[in-house]
């Protein structure tokens, strides 16, 4: 169940009539509950309780309904029940019909009101449901609940006019959903006057059978297109001549309202019922948008971007600078009125905005900084010198437009209400601006410049040729000239491989020959280089949030040259964090910010998560590409290992259609002896089989031993086969491979020994999973391998540091590790070894080598699990690591961040000195 099912069960249940027997079952229910485990609780098959007539649910909740009166008694009688700590209960609660207490066990929270108001309360208990939310959530149970509302209202409404439904008329549904938005929180703020003056003017003029409700609602919308002077003439109908003139392009245009049955105009006016007082912009407007996207609705009330992930953002980009000026400032009234002026000729821009979240948070942070000065000068009244046309964005989706230019508003007048108070909030509202400053379309082909154009110079705008952008944003009166503007967002994020054809040709038109592969960049790529490309042209600086694999492997070398060009750096930037929607659940990706602006001598900043919610913070003079503290650096594939370290080469491809492969049991079948067998037959190793264990065999021949093998008819026909194939290739390479079908493309083997790297691994193991192979093995081409290398290699290939290098310059293949002997092998910087270092270094493989031997027959896969590796083993790499890194530095390094600083500032050195003439 999602968090908006969740609130509408117990909204049912808290309308029902209370019954005493069912309710405990009744409220597991709601909270997602399956029959079986209701009925297993009622049958005391699984009731853990001590306390009579009271359910324990192992790990989730006692609860109990008490006689009248007793509810706390009751409450404090779970909570001292030895069984609530043994069951591990993370709630008790108790009720009587009447009143109604809980208490998290976990946190300490309580709750405590009425009975029938307990569904506002039902965000308390979402991790009943195994849904972990934030704060903000469970605190604001408003936003779920007219989420909810309002995706019933709208799917009743696409059922009663099923040509809305189509992809013409959506944005006229869109349009209308926006404008009962604002009607709900306008009659409940007090800016239409009376109580509840629209949903009571819905339910006393419009008739019970619903078959004019869309009349008195077109009705009333043309009152609020029509100013008071004129209404008269327009003949408006006295019983909507109460409702103010609203316009600001809200009630402009005049679409028709749709059409309701009786169950959606019930429905209209049960979600004109809700206290909209308690709306929170930025929290409803991101999970409203999801009603009207009909693949998303499943997650209703799911998406949710936090606070403090937004300020991430943010506050490194100018807020924090703004806060330090205001500390500056003190009470100095010519300073605090400087302040205030630039700040409002801020523009806050995000080219990706959805519903509006950073562009509402950066305005009520801007608005409380302003307060702040306002009051420190005692002007506390005065009108707000930030124009919401200074909070641009951009959006592909066309309602989550809608919802960020209303959301905008909404703050516009809650700040109003929260520092100038409600009566001068109230008399400057109306009527709104008509100015658009959320521009529907798609930002990677949209002109930035024509949505926000610079504004230190005149420059002149133009449209994308090859996309015909049309430029009508630009004529919007602009009010920040000189000001600095700030772009923002969480763009969308998407790999090369998932990309769509027309993704693709935007990507390539932003680029615009900038990099020679750009089919291989992130689609979030575009933003961040027309953020660059923008803030050449004026005062300002970019950071957004986006898939950390821009700042790993193969991007770096295709995408930050041409950022880092003309004159753009990283000025502040997090590294990895997991950045995930309101349920722990959804286990979130991991994401980096990365601010960037024009080169400066400013300090840079490096943030990141260090654990139990903090954040550290260091700085420096640079940040690389790479987002580590240092003189910029782009790794790029070399053919030879930069240090001395042994050649690492690809496994051997069989280009064979499987004709030279083998399964066990397919052995005896070739009719061999068991010294051909010796001499034709050898194991191969694929990544799967060398980490998850499993067998298989290659037919392996040797030229000197050719025409004993065509003895053998089965192996003749095998060698046939293969011969066919290559011929029958379009691939030249493959034909000439058919002179010498009785072999794999390559045929590498180690004589002693081979050390085995998979190519492709899981992310989660602390250590990459390399090994050795014995002799007369071999290994495919999912593996890289060094033959008879020394085992010093292995013990640098399975330290910590090459994972971390790896990590970073590598990339991922998805989420997975992707090796590569080119970029990540040959580029690895290893101080010079002493024969002493390589000896002790060989120990230690080998001492991890016989660690992993204790557990035969346990796989790599078993042996790796991050939750179960086996403590010798655990320890053999610890020697490992404390081996190789007191070679780097003389002391094991503090965390990764420290490893990848000193092997950017190693390798800078050591190919500076490579490249240098002789
Ligand atoms: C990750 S969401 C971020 C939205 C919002 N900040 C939030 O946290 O909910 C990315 C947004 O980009 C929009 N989007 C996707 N492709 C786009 C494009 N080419 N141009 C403009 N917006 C786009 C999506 O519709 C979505 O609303």
């Amino acid at each position: 169940m999602n968090a908006v099912e969740i609130e509408e069960a117990v909204s049912r249940l808290a309308e029902a009539p209370f019954d005493a027997a069912e309710f405990p079952y009744a409220f597991l229910e709601a909270f997602g509950n399956k029959e079986t485990t209701l009925k297993r609780l009622r049958s005391g098959d699984s009731n853990l309780s001590d306390v009579s007539d009271a359910i324990l649910q192992r790990n989730n909740i006692h609860l109990k309904v008490s006689p009248e009166g007793e509810v706390s008694a009751t409450l404090a009688a779970l909570r001292a029940s030895p069984r609530t700590a043994s069951a591990k209960a993370k709630f008790i609660l108790s009720t009587d019909g009447k009143s109604f207490e809980a208490e998290n066990l976990v946190d300490g929270g309580t709750v405590a009101c009425a009975y029938p108001d307990f569904h506002d309360h039902f965000g308390f208990f979402l991790p009943l449901a195994g849904i972990t939310t934030v704060r903000q959530i469970s605190e604001n149970a408003f936003d779920i609940k007219a989420t909810g509302r309002l995706n019933r209202l709208y799917i009743e409404l696409l059922k009663d006019n099923p040509e809305w439904a189509t992809t013409a008329r959506r944005e006229d549904l869109n349009h209308f959903m926006a404008r009962l938005i604002f009607c709900f929180f306008a009659e409940d703020t007090g800016i239409f006057h009376g109580q509840n003056l629209f949903t009571a003017t819905i339910e006393q003029m419009s008739a019970r059978d619903s078959s004019d409700t869309h009349l008195v609602l077109s009705e009333l919308f043309r009152a609020m297109d029509t100013k008071l002077a004129e209404r008269e003439a327009a003949k408006i109908k006295t019983w909507a001549n109460g409702f103010p003139y609203v316009n600001g392009g809200l009630f402009t245009d005049r679409i028709d309202t749709p059409r309701f049955s009786k169950i959606a105009r019930s429905y209209l006016l049960h979600v004109g019922n809700l206290d909209w007082t308690k709306i929170n912009p930025d929290i409803f407007g991101s999970m409203i948008q999801a009603v009207a996207e009909d693949e998303e609705r499943g997650a209703l009330g799911m998406h949710y971007t936090s606070v403090p992930n937004i300020l991430k953002v943010l506050n490194p980009l100018f807020l924090d600078e703004l806060r330090d000026r205001l500390v500056e400032a003190g009470d100095n009234p010519r300073k605090l009125l400087n302040l205030r002026q630039r700040i409002s000729r801020i523009r806050v821009f995000d080219p990706a905005c959805g519903s509006g979240n950073f562009l509402v948070i950066a305005y009520k942070e801007l608005r409380g900084i302003e307060a702040e000065i306002n009051k420190r000068r005692d002007e506390a009244d005065l009108h707000s010198g930030i124009p919401l046309t200074n909070f641009r964005g951009i959006e592909l989706r066309h309602f989550s437009c809608e919802i960020a230019r209303l959301a905008l508003i909404i703050a516009e007048y809650q700040c109003d209400v929260l520092y100038r108070g409600q009566r001068l909030a109230i008399a400057e509202f109306l009527p709104l601006q008509k100015a658009n400053w959320i521009t529907c379309g798609n930002a990677l082909r949209v002109d930035w410049l024509s949505v926000c154009p610079p504004t230190n110079k005149a420059v002149k705008l133009r449209a994308d040729d090859l996309f015909e952008t049309p430029l009508d944003q630009a004529e919007i009166d602009f009010k920040n000239e000189g000001g600095e503007t700030y772009i923002c967002g969480n763009p969308p994020y998407l790999g090369s491989t998932w990309q769509s054809k027309e993704q693709k040709a935007e990507i390539k038109s932003v680029v615009d020959g900038r990099t020679h592969a750009p089919g291989f960049l992130d689609y979030i790529s575009g933003w961040f280089l027309k953020a660059a490309d923008w803030i050449k042209q004026s005062p300002g600086a970019a950071a957004f949030v986006s898939t950390n694999s821009v700042c790993q492997g193969q991007s770096v070398p295709l995408l930050w040259p041409i950022l880092l060009d003309d004159g753009i750096e990283i000025q502040f930037a997090h590294r990895s964090f997991k950045w995930s929607n309101l349920a722990s659940h959804n286990a979130g990706v991991t994401v980096v910010i990365v601010g960037i602006a024009l080169s400066s001598n400013k300090t840079k900043w490096l943030y990141e998560d260090a654990g139990a919610g903090g954040i550290s913070k260091r700085s420096g003079n640079s940040i690389t590409p790479y987002l580590t503290l240092g003189p910029t650096i782009i790794v790029t594939k070399t053919k030879k290992p930069l240090s001395e370290l042994s050649e690492m080469e690809f496994g051997n491809k069989p280009s064979d259609g499987g004709n030279l492969l083998l399964a066990r049991n397919d052995i005896p079948s070739l009719g061999l002896n068991l010294d051909q067998q010796t001499r034709f037959i050898r194991k191969i190793f694929g990544s799967d089989e060398f980490i998850n264990g499993g067998e298989k065999y290659c037919i392996w021949i040797l030229d000197e031993h050719l025409d004993e093998a065509l003895n053998n008819p089965m192996l003749k026909e095998r060698i046939e086969k293969v011969r066919q194939l290559r011929l029958a290739s379009p691939d030249k390479g493959a034909n000439a491979l058919a002179k010498r079908a009785h072999q794999l493309k390559l045929m590498r083997i180690g004589r002693s020994h081979t050390i085995v790297i998979p190519a492709v691994s899981s992310e989660r193991r602390q250590y990459l999973p390399a090994g050795i192979v014995s002799g007369k093995t071999t290994i495919n081409n999912r593996n890289f391998g060094i033959y008879d290398g020394p085992l010093w290699n292995l013990a640098i290939i399975i330290a910590r540091i090459h994972w971390v290098w790896i990590d970073a310059v590598c990339g991922k293949l998805e989420t997975r590790f992707n090796y590569s002997n080119t970029l990540g092998w040959n580029t690895f910087p290893v101080p010079p070894l002493t024969e002493q270092n390589k000896a002790d270094l060989a120990r230690c493989a080998e001492d991890i080598l016989l660690a992993r031997e204790a557990h035969f027959p346990a796989t790599i896969a078993d042996l790796y699990d991050p939750e179960t590796m086996p403590a010798n083993l655990r320890a053999a790499h610890e020697r490992n690591d404390e081996t190789l890194e007191r070679i780097y530095i003389g002391r094991r390094f503090k965390n990764d961040t420290e490893r990848l600083e000193k092997l950017f500032a190693l390798y800078t050195e050591m190919s500076a000195r490579q490249s240098a003439p002789a």
